[in-house]
């Protein structure tokens, strides 16, 4: 492999050094070009453009591996527990069974959020969409846990996974108009979240550990997937060295978006809109295909993932074992995987790469799960905290780490003078 490559560039040479990964990746490191040519360069969607070097997770797009730390996602999909995870994408291995029984402990009893911050919900309406109310309360964070010192970094980063599953089950019961569930020092990190989400005073409530064991799944799948939109906001915004909750909140933001984390609330949408709609498949994978329509299949394509997306593959699985485990018989599980066959054999999908996404199965065991909609990308945002946390830490503990600030091509109107009031068209 050449350690450098060559630009030529009116009739200059520029040798600009190669870097070359663990997984053998290759870089072309552009850091001197504009202090040498003058010239920058110009990559929409950052698509060819790699914004750091990482040791947390690795993604071959053409093969469809994930794998964080090193670890394949299909191995601690079937053997890990999400603490676990997230604590190996945050401090870098495994932890060990003493190192595993403290976190696991710190993050419960970390699980309650601070009475006063209670109010805060009183100001959201019912409707408000829980993924503003999440934002919005993890900012707020900071208001009541700062970043004094280096000891308060663990415990802000324990704080921030602990309680905002608490956060998310009280916007849950804020939507339903059910008084909020103190979370249980005797569960486990899943199992506290379904007690907070589904315990009523009136009665008692045992969590289903199939629902526990799906969840536990379900946040291990989207614990992190390298420089995605909204972890790339996380680095974008810590780079400043805005605090934890300020970067983390604003990756809550970006994976609203939904071309992002809020697809999976829309691939619900978009079955329930083919079934109200009699079910013709045909029909919109057509509507998919115009460009004129602008209709999107949600839960197809990937920018990596030129091939299967592993979780999806671990996902289309988990759905049909867990809907019957729990005996749920969901017509949209059909649906989906009819619109995936067709999706397959048609030229269009084919030539794209345009395969089942981590969101196109998700919805459905949400769903099997009793979980609403809107909630959907709220529980996206649950798994990938660690993999956030884990991107803030490993800029922050950068020792060379700069301020995140791209450059541009500017082409707007060249130089012009001010023209009054009174003498504009
Ligand atoms: C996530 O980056 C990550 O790692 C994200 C994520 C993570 O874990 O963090 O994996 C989570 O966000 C998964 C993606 C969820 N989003 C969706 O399911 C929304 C539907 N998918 C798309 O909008 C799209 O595929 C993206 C956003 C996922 C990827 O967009 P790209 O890479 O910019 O691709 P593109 O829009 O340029 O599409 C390339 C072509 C275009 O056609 P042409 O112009 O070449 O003719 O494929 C077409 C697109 O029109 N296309 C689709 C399509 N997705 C792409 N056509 C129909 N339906 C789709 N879903």
């Amino acid at each position: 492999m050449d350690d450098t490559a060559k630009l030529i560039l009116n009739g200059q040479e520029y040798l600009l050094p190669v870097i070359v990964g663990s997984e053998n990746e290759v870089g072309v490191d552009i850091s001197r070009l504009r202090s040498d040519s003058g010239a920058i360069t110009l990559d929409s969607g950052y698509a060819n453009t790699g914004a750091c070097i990482s040791d947390i997770t690795f993604i071959d797009g053409e093969k469809g591996i994930l794998r964080y730390r090193g670890y394949p996602i299909e191995q601690l999909a079937e053997k890990a527990r999400f603490p676990e995870v997230a604590y190996l994408l945050i401090f870098g291995e495994l932890p060990t069974a003493t190192q595993l029984d403290s976190f696991r402990q710190d993050l419960t009893y970390h699980s309650m959020i601070h009475e006063d911050m209670k109010k805060f919900f009183e100001g959201f309406r019912h409707t408000a969409h829980p993924m503003a109310i999440l934002s919005a309360m993890v900012t707020s964070m900071s208001s009541y846990y700062p970043e004094i010192d280096e000891e308060d970094e663990y415990r802000n980063i324990v704080r921030l996974l602990a309680k905002t599953k608490t956060i998310a089950a009280y916007a849950y019961k804020k939507a339903i108009g059910q008084p909020f569930v103190y979370p249980k020092n005797s569960l486990s990190y899943c199992s506290n979240f379904l007690h907070m989400m589904f315990s009523v005073p009136a009665e008692p409530y045992e969590v289903d550990p199939v629902l526990e064991d799906a969840l536990n799944v379900l946040l291990i799948l989207h614990a992190d997937h390298e420089q995605n939109c909204s972890t790339s906001t996380v680095r974008m915004v810590g780079s400043s060295q805005a605090n934890l909750y300020a970067s983390i909140a604003a990756g809550i933001c970006a994976l609203w978006g939904p071309l992002h984390g809020g697809a999976n609330q829309k691939v619900i949408e978009m079955l329930t809109m083919i079934q109200d709609d009699g079910g013709d498949l045909k029909k919109y994978v057509d509507k998919a295909k115009d460009k004129d329509d602008g209709f999107r299949l949600f839960g197809f394509g990937h920018r990596v993932y030129k091939n299967f997306d592993p979780r999806a593959t671990i996902l289309r699985k988990a759905a049909a074992s867990v809907l019957d485990r729990l005996g749920v018989d969901d017509p949209l599980l059909d649906i989906a995987r009819q619109l995936e066959e067709i999706a397959l054999k048609d030229e269009y999908f084919v030539q794209r790469n345009l395969y089942p996404n981590v969101d196109f199965y998700s919805g459905i065991i949400y769903r099997a799960m009793g979980i609403p909609t809107d909630m959907f990308t709220v529980m996206f945002a649950l798994g990938r905290l660690p993999g956030w946390v884990a991107h803030w830490k490993e800029l922050r503990d950068d020792p060379k780490g700069r301020i995140n600030r791209p450059r541009q091509i500017y082409t707007g109107s060249t130089e012009r003078n001010f023209v009054p009031l009174d003498q504009r068209g």
